[in-house]
């Protein structure tokens, strides 16, 4: 008889404490993965581990601030100690910044704090826990993007630049160590009804993803180990910015322009 692939696979998702890795969390429990969630706030953790337990699924939690060095390290050494085989990790806790360049002046910080979460956290929890994901053969890194570092969207230049380096370090990470048998897989999500979305208030007027739908795209990049997930607009943006990125960017600042004023109009009709 074939064994369940699922049954035992431990799986180190962080930012599971809402959004898309809460609901990543609970889809790979159902299917019979021990998750390992990890995030700031300890009482959402629990609140997450107690519906996947009452579910019949098994949960770990593991608070950690991932923007602290010293929080990464006390986290790789404890999940090390606790987990004797990680198949997966998922790299998705994140920060969304959105604000114009010329309002970013003072404020090199965003760009530190956010590049401090969005990368160099990814950089420093996968080096830690790489040695035991390479042990047994068939081990995956799920590194969580944006279409924003596919499609270069205006006021997100910081959180566009974090996610850029997520995606070069896993095809890095891919490219070196698939003959160890690791696979990398990167997603690049559209915009997706998260508490991270919620505060922009023209993201209404515009198409979001479920957030079950979202965390689908973890369950099957786990079982089918592509490089990467997205949407094809994203693919036929980066292609085009790639090949003539002059007209490319030129064509659309004028598509965002354009659509900026429009969800500006729509959102003063809709106050009135
Ligand atoms: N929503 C979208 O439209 C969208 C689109 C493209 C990509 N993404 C990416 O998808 C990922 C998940 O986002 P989401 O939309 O699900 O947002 P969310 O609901 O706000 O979830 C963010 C998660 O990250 C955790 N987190 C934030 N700062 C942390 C820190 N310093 N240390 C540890 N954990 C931290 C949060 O937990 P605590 O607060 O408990 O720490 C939370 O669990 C992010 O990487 C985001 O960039 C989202």
């Amino acid at each position: 008889m074939r064994r369940d692939p699922w049954q035992g696979k431990t799986i180190v998702i962080t930012g599971a404490s809402s959004g898309i890795g809460e609901e990543a969390a609970k889809q790979l429990a159902a299917k019979g993965a021990v998750v390992c969630l990890v995030a700031r706030r300890l009482e959402e953790l629990q609140r997450v581990q107690g519906e996947i337990t009452a579910a019949g699924g098994t949960a770990h939690c593991y608070t950690a601030n991932l923007a602290e060095n010293d929080s990464v390290d006390a986290l790789i050494a404890t999940l090390l100690k606790a987990h004797p085989e990680i198949d997966v990790l998922v790299n998705n806790a994140g920060r969304s910044i959105r604000r114009p360049l010329l309002e970013s002046l003072d404020r090199p910080h965003d760009f530190e704090r956010t590049m401090q979460l969005n990368y160099l956290a990814v950089v420093r929890l996968t080096l830690g826990l790489l040695p035991r994901l390479l042990a047994k053969r068939g081990g995956q890194i799920i590194n969580v993007s944006s279409v924003a570092a596919l499609m270069t969207t205006p006021r997100f230049a910081a959180y566009l630049a974090s996610k850029s380096a997520v995606d070069a370090f896993s095809r890095s990470l891919r490219i070196e160590l698939a003959e160890k048998g690791l696979a990398v897989t990167s997603i690049n999500y559209p915009l997706v009804k998260t508490a991270m979305t919620a505060p922009t208030a023209i993201y209404k007027f515009l198409p979001q993803m479920e957030v079950a739908d979202a965390a689908r795209w973890i369950v099957e990049a786990i079982e089918t180990r592509p490089a990467r997930r997205t949407i094809r607009t994203a693919l036929a943006f980066h292609i085009a910015t790639t090949i003539l990125p002059g007209p490319t960017l030129k064509t659309l600042a004028a598509f965002y322009a354009n659509r900026a004023a429009r969800l500006r109009k729509k959102l003063e009709q809709s106050a009135q």
